[in-house]
């Protein structure tokens, strides 16, 4: 059994199966992710206790260092459960909405009255049904991930945020880059694409990277959060 598989054995049937679907990382439609994630959303977050998951914690962390209020407007993108809102919270900040292609875990976010809006969209097919700089900050938690949002999402999104605001993203190192004992989880499409992204922003002058670093996230699964500063 691989690392990455060992802390997956006691989780939901739901769970391992939309991690046998990342690791496939074979074209399937948004509607049947939006399904899988509707039935996992009475789940997810038990399971997500006991993968460690951290990848909330620590970008609320990051979004605490960069922002100079709590009042930021803040939209949290495949937003999920709503365990980046809760975070948010926590530290203070104010005026966070939710998107995400799931009705079901929006239901589920809802219910803890942390949101100020939630929207259900599919990033990629519905677009971002938001105005030209509209956000302070964009975060998306563990929403870059294969079959899920696409990162050639991001550029729609350096629209909506004001310029000066930030997009805080969080991918799963062994997605991009081959790790041991995780190859398997190794997608060569979403590395490519990632790169291709963030290289063409950087060079169209549309984002400037502020930070790029290594954080604790699943169980021996480290993440690399992103903040790319709006120019
Ligand atoms: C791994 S979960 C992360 C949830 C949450 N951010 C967290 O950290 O707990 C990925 C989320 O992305 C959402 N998602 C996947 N594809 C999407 C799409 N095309 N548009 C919007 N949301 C999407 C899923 O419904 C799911 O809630």
């Amino acid at each position: 059994m691989s690392s990455s598989e060992k802390g997956e054995t006691h989780i939901s049937s739901q769970g391992k199966r939309m991690f046998n679907i990342i690791k496939q990382d074979k074209d399937i439609s948004s509607q049947e992710i939006a399904n899988l994630y509707d039935d996992w959303a009475t789940s997810f977050e038990k399971d997500n206790v006991k993968l460690n998951y951290r990848g909330p914690h620590e970008m609320s962390s990051v979004l605490a260092e960069f922002g100079n209020s709590k009042d930021v407007s803040v939209l949290d993108v495949g937003s999920g459960t709503g365990l980046l809102g809760e975070a948010l919270k926590a530290l203070g900040f104010t005026n966070v909405s939710a998107l995400d292609i799931s009705q079901k875990s929006l239901d589920f976010s809802e219910k803890k009255g942390i949101y100020k809006k939630l929207f259900c969209v599919d990033v990629g097919t519905d677009g971002m049904p938001f105005n030209d700089n509209e956000f302070d900050v964009l975060a998306c938690c563990g929403g870059i991930v294969p079959n899920h949002i696409s990162p050639v999402a991001i550029e729609e999104w350096t629209r909506i945020v004001k310029q000066g605001g930030i997009i805080v993203l969080s991918i799963r190192r062994c997605y991009i880059e081959i790790m041991q004992g995780q190859e398997e989880l190794y997608s060569k499409k979403l590395a490519e694409k990632c790169d291709e992204v963030l290289e063409d922003l950087k060079n169209t002058k549309k984002v400037e990277v502020t930070l790029k670093k290594e954080v604790p996230y699943l169980e021996n699964s480290p993440a690399v959060i992103y903040v790319l500063k709006v120019l």
